[in-house]
């Protein structure tokens, strides 16, 4: 582990720097020359000189043998895995890749339909056939959860011809699942584990948070090293610990996906973020735990009509909960999570990563301090004073899903047969589009899935009450897109 404090990216990156090389390669602004001042003014000059492009020096993401290599080795090493690979779109292309990684066409998987709308790509690009399961909600929370261990041992005792499972944890509210029985179990039936923990590339650095999934026994696990840890925007890492899944096809697959023309800067910072969660994760996590669980405290104690999800909230369904998250459930303010959050944007100058009806979601991250809960704290209670409304009728319900997949999503995607039929006489089609109202912010449609008289009835409802369906075409859900058999 003394190799740790190593950053062989940013040292070659920072060597090269400054020398001051005379520019003839791309990028065009030449070592930050062509920048528009303006933008220099806010940012400085130094960082353009890190801004480069493929070169026996600074090394290739696509083939690397120099610091790249150095770097994902280190990152591997510091996880506890075989290879890792950084990504620089996001957790986005690698859940596209474990898709491509461990399916062929034709094969099956079972994955969760609260899973992150990127893996559509991976179902389209993929040619598989997606067993879907119903997401759990709690209505007294107001929240989704993931799938268990006992949802997943049964779909895989009804469909056993499954060759991977995708499984998403923690959520967005930070809730984990049971991960490493998950994986025994998978591994005991020969099925691949996937999983999507772009919410836990912090988990592994600190022992009061749920176990990472690479420690669990993941097959291929995607981790976005930006949103918690201390990468910039579109840092992640697949990591693959697999027997099931050869290296070097995944390898391909990363390469086969990401651009020729990475940005070194965010591959810097994946390095470092690594050196630092490593070094000083354990120290810099038990700070952020402890400003997250003051706040915690102080909105269920001193906040009536708001509360954060604490662990007890999710005892006994045997999940745990990343207690960096924040969910705050305000709907007795008599105002919806999207209201707190645009108050607090305009009135309050704090911005939450994300808001439903019910909640306000707000990240906290290796550099999250005290101050920053105490201000969203204090404006908490002050919003929660002046906004005394009474609870809204308001409940969160999805349809039943389990819908007949007719055809892989893959076909529909690639049909021209395609017409458009008004909604209230789609009951029996086959769907052609995907449609997700919000909230939930769940598919209840999706190309391939024959269109139960169920779900026509939800989103006919959906649309007359002018709820936003994201898919519609126009302002308001009239027809919908299916194939023409
Ligand atoms: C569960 C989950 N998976 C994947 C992603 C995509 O991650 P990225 O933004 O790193 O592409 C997100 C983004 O919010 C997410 O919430």
């Amino acid at each position: 582990m003394d190799k740790q404090n190593k950053v062989p990216i940013f040292d070659t990156l920072l060597g090269h720097a400054k020398r001051n090389v005379t520019s003839f390669h791309t990028p065009g602004h030449k070592n930050g020359k062509g920048i528009d001042p303006v933008l220099k003014e806010v940012t400085g000059d130094g960082l353009y000189k890190f801004d480069v492009t493929v070169f026996d020096e600074v090394d290739s993401l696509h083939d690397p043998v120099g610091p790249i290599k150095k770097a994902e080795e280190l990152m591997a090493q510091a996880y506890g895995v075989k290879h890792s690979l950084f990504l620089v779109n996001g957790t986005s292309v690698g859940n596209i890749a474990m898709f491509l990684s461990a399916c062929d066409p034709g094969d099956s998987i079972i994955v969760s339909r609260s899973s992150h709308k990127s893996i559509m790509g991976g179902i389209i690009l993929s040619g598989v056939w997606p067993i879907w399961l119903q997401p759990t909600i709690d209505q007294n929370l107001d929240i989704i959860f993931n799938s268990t261990y006992e949802e997943i041992k049964q779909a895989l005792e009804m469909y056993p011809e499954a060759r991977a499972v995708f499984l998403t944890s923690p959520t967005y509210n930070g809730v984990a699942t049971e991960v490493k029985k998950i994986a025994d179990l998978c591994h005991r039936k020969g099925k691949i584990l996937l999983v999507d923990e772009a919410h836990g590339p912090h988990l592994k650095f600190n022992d009061k948070l749920p176990m990472s999934a690479v420690d669990a026994g993941a097959d291929l696990c995607v981790q976005s090293t930006h949103k918690i840890l201390s990468a910039l925007s579109q840092g992640s890492v697949l990591h693959h610990n697999s027997k099931l899944v050869d290296t070097n096809r995944v390898k391909k697959i990363v390469s086969m996906l990401q651009t020729t023309s990475p940005q070194y800067l965010t591959l810097a910072s994946i390095d470092l973020a690594r050196r630092q969660a490593v070094l000083h994760g354990k120290e810099m996590f038990d700070k952020v735990i402890e400003a997250a669980e003051w706040a915690r405290k102080e909105i269920n104690e001193k906040i009536p009509n708001m509360r954060c999800l604490t662990k007890a909230d999710i005892k006994g369904r045997n999940f745990d909960l990343d207690l960096t998250k924040l969910t705050i459930n305000v709907t007795k303010t008599g105002l919806s999570g999207y209201e707190v959050d645009e108050i607090l944007a305009k009135q309050y100058n704090i911005q939450v990563d994300c808001s439903d009806t019910f909640n306000l979601i707000a990240i906290m991250g290796i550099g999250s301090d005290m101050d920053d809960v105490q201000k969203l704290v204090s404006a908490l209670k002050e919003i929660s004073k002046k906004y005394k409304g009474t609870q809204k009728n308001w409940i969160l319900k999805i349809p039943s899903l389990a819908t007949e997949m007719v055809m892989t999503p893959r076909e529909v995607f690639l049909s021209h047969d395609i017409k458009k039929i008004p909604l209230a006489k789609s009951v029996g089609h086959v769907s052609a589009q995907v449609l997700t109202p919000y909230p939930p912010g769940i598919p209840v449609v999706i190309p391939g899935e024959r269109i139960s008289k169920e779900i026509c009835d939800y989103l006919v409802e959906m649309a007359s009450k002018g709820i936003r369906i994201s898919g519609q075409e126009g302002d308001i859900l009239k027809m919908v897109k299916v194939f023409a058999n």
